[in-house]
């Protein structure tokens, strides 16, 4: 595409986007009296004005018939509420609706997955996933295996980016895999790596896991609607994600879990249990002897949290209205056009370099800008000028157009206040 560094560029793209309605279905925070110039979907989505509704309708149910909410409303009783998103987020991520499940929050939904497929024994016991994860990944690794007694300077292999690289090379990953392949009891990886933008080679890692003979998993809290995932296709064991950023559904909203329909019946594989994940039929008998529902809604442990997945689902139905395919096309020409004006202000100079991948099918939506110098106070220039983003330590802004609701004149109008940012601090 001929990218213009110019309004009248971005206006006409705005004008000429399918999508450009979309754009009224989300509140933006007001600064200095308009919209926001809001690029952190990454961080936290925004929140769809249909949302409210959804979220009314269920305290509604409650006001009117307390705990009967759960069997007596014909539409969505809450006993089998979870239920409802099942189609929907199988479309997200590439999955069969048996092999998904909404619930608990992403680390929680981590370590239940680690429960069950990081299983080590004396010749199998490693870990890899990519260097510097995002921390509470990292911690949940750390505690994971010394919670089986091990030493983790013995058991995790992170791999890192060549020297004077950002970002890693497929080769090395699946080479470092071949490598370990004996004593390799897992491989788990963020699906978009959280800080560089970079989408990994799900399949490619997948298929190398299992020729090593380890389970293979994702985090995949970036990448989940914001990449294509096809979770199935892919035969990855298991996935999890969060709600919150690219999906829109609220602070610390509810997580979703993907296990492979191959494990739907395997009453073999270890878990922890709770009263949900128990075959419904006999749930409500009380009885001592966990038997799991089939697939992944045999991990669930609590009864679901209504409200705030009321909220998942009213977002999860804009997706469904969209198209997750409208939306990528629509996000490459978007992070184009940012990566456009970025590389055009940081010129011959070098000001700052993008680390994101520049193969748009190696990134989502977020480019990661890091500034060899005064990169912070040009950011927080860019904070008074109402730009919301996100600033990474040491030298590194998150900018990530949203093709929901971001707009081409969004990201030009990014370029014109960073221009004038370094015509005061370059
Ligand atoms: C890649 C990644 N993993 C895990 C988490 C932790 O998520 P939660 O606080 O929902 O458990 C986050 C949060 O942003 C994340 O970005």
């Amino acid at each position: 595409m001929n990218y213009q560094n110019s309004l009248a560029f971005a206006q006409e793209q705005d004008a000429n986007d399918p999508l450009r309605k979309w754009r009224e279905e989300f509140h933006f925070p007001q600064i200095n009296g308009r919209d926001a110039y809001y690029f952190t979907g990454n961080s936290l989505g925004l929140q769809p004005k249909r949302t409210r509704g959804w979220v009314e309708t269920e305290m509604k149910k409650w006001e009117e018939y307390g705990v009967e909410g759960h069997f007596v409303p014909k539409e969505r009783p809450w006993v089998k509420y979870h239920e409802s998103s099942k189609e929907s987020i199988g479309r997200i991520v590439g999955a069969k609706p048996i092999e998904v499940c909404v619930m608990n929050n992403l680390s929680v939904n981590l370590h239940l997955l680690m429960v069950s497929f990081y299983r080590p024994t004396k010749q199998r016991f490693k870990i890899i996933c990519e260097a510097g994860a995002f921390p509470s990944d990292q911690y949940m690794f750390e505690s994971q295996i010394k919670f089986h007694g091990l030493n983790p300077e013995e058991t995790l292999i992170e791999i890192s980016p060549r020297k004077g690289e950002n970002t890693l090379r497929t080769e090395d990953i699946l080479a470092s895999i071949e490598e370990h392949a004996e004593e390799l009891a897992l491989v788990l990886f963020g699906g978009l790596q959280y800080y560089t933008g970079q989408v990994f080679d799900m399949k490619s890692i997948t298929e190398a896991g299992h020729r090593a003979g380890a389970f293979v998993g994702f985090d995949l809290a970036h990448a989940v609607g914001n990449v294509i995932l096809k979770l199935n296709e892919w035969n990855v064991d298991f996935a999890t994600w969060c709600s919150y950023k690219y999906l829109n559904s609220g602070p610390g909203n509810v997580s979703g879990i993907y296990v492979n329909e191959k494990f739907a019946d395997d009453e073999t594989v270890p878990r922890f249990a709770g009263w949900w994940g128990h075959n419904e039929d006999e749930r409500f008998l009380m009885e001592k002897g966990f038997k799991p529902m089939p697939g992944a809604d045999g991990w669930q442990l609590s009864n679901g949290n209504v409200i705030s997945t009321a909220a998942h689902l009213a977002s999860l139905e804009i997706f469904d209205e969209v198209g997750l395919d409208t939306l990528r096309q629509k996000s490459k020409k978007l992070t184009g056009f940012l990566e456009f004006i970025v590389n055009e202000l940081s010129g011959k100079e070098n000001i700052f370099e993008i680390i994101t991948p520049a193969d748009p099918d190696q990134r989502g939506c977020q480019l990661s800008i890091f500034f060899h110098k005064n990169g912070k106070q040009l950011f927080d220039h860019l904070v008074t000028q109402g730009v919301i983003g996100d600033w990474r330590e040491p030298n590194v802004i998150r900018i990530a157009p949203v093709p929901l609701y971001n707009s081409f004149e969004d990201v030009y109008q990014f370029g014109r206040l960073l221009k004038e940012a370094l015509a005061l601090y370059n």
